[in-house]
């Protein structure tokens, strides 16, 4: 298969698609100056993104529906060009809190809706305005999760036309079955947003969404920012791995657009994030080269089955995500 830059979308089950590659814009607040966001954003469109990954919880929703909103004025592109995914965080998964979740992350956007809303992950906590509650002795608060009421509350968005397409992320086999066993399900999920490079390759995950029509979005598709807070640096960094590198040289390519080449040609949406002009030019280039099959099996090989992304501080949660196999 052999993906062109200008066919670089994929259709989604409910006759919408998604384009192959999007810019990440998670950043650690305390790491970035206020800007940055936009300002990548902006050169992303230049470059020729149309997708954006993004999420209230990251703190600079308004960053990227300023860019947005200066590049729709610009005449750069039109609003139905950008395709925009933002996620529903744990705190908001009672049902009357969906929509108003929604509307906020609307009006940072200044936008009349977004093409794709997920819920971020499967685990409820405390309802209300503290994104991370916990108690006086640190212990985290969490809410019964009632994933079904909060399934045909997204529903409702969607029917309210505030959303073009409804997906998750985090969410195991058994989670995607419980949504699309629900009685009365109006709309299945077409995206699940899990992490997904070379080194967690997420063979059966995989398997189990293609047989679904589920597309899988590749988060940390790079091997994240080795952030030690949240990231399990116990594994090597996977930019560093000989392998990627030695196809690299190959094809006078980067060991990063050698990992996001292998995701695109399985049909795995990638969203790899970076503030850095010269590297948001580096992740769009992976149209002008094509893995041999053997080459890409000998990727697929490099899997450990180890995530860089646990959640670990949240294991004790009952919809914790990541103890099933798959
Ligand atoms: N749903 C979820 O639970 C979830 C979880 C994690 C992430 N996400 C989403 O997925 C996106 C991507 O994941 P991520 O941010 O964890 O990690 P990532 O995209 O795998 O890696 C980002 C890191 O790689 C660096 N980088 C980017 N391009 C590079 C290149 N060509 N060469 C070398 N280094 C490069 C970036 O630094 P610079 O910025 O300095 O270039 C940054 O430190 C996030 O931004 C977010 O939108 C979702």
């Amino acid at each position: 298969m052999y993906l062109s830059a200008a066919n670089h979308r994929i259709p989604l089950s409910d006759g919408n698609s998604i384009p192959i590659i999007g810019l990440g814009t998670f950043s650690e607040p305390a790491l970035t100056k206020k800007g940055d966001c936009a300002a990548s954003v902006k050169i992303a469109i230049d470059i020729g993104y149309r997708h954006f990954d993004g999420a209230h919880l990251y703190q600079n929703e308004n960053e990227v529906g300023d860019a947005i909103s200066e590049k729709i004025a610009e005449g750069k592109v039109k609003r139905e060009d950008i395709f925009y995914c933002g996620k529903l965080w744990a705190t908001n998964h009672v049902p009357e809190m969906v929509r108003p979740a929604l509307e906020r992350t609307l009006k940072s956007l200044k936008l009349d809706y977004v093409d794709l809303y997920i819920i971020e992950v499967p685990m409820a906590f405390k309802p209300g305005n503290e994104v991370y509650p916990r108690d006086e002795n640190g212990k985290w608060l969490y809410h019964k999760s009632d994933l079904c009421a909060t399934w045909e509350a997204l529903e409702a968005c969607k029917d309210a036309g505030l959303v073009k397409s409804l997906g998750v992320s985090n969410f195991n086999r058994r989670q995607l079955e419980l949504i699309l066993n629900k009685p009365g399900l109006k709309y299945k999920p077409v995206t699940n947003q899990v992490e997904c490079h070379p080194y967690f390759t997420q063979p059966k995950l995989l398997k189990f969404c293609r047989q679904h029509d589920i597309v899988v979005v590749a988060y940390s598709p790079l091997g994240t920012s080795r952030n030690p807070l949240w990231v399990n640096v116990s594994s090597p960094p996977l930019l560093n791995d000989v392998l990627l590198n030695s196809l690299g040289k190959k094809y006078r390519k980067t060991a990063a657009q050698v990992a996001l080449r292998f995701n695109i040609q399985r049909g795995v949406v990638v969203i790899p994030k970076s503030f850095k002009p010269e590297r948001i030019k580096e992740n769009f280039q992976i149209f002008d080269f094509s893995l041999t099959e053997e080459e890409m099996k000998s990727i697929e090989a490099l899997n450990t089955n180890i995530r860089f992304v646990e959640l670990l501080m949240w294991c004790d949660h009952p919809e914790y995500p990541f103890h099933d196999e798959y």
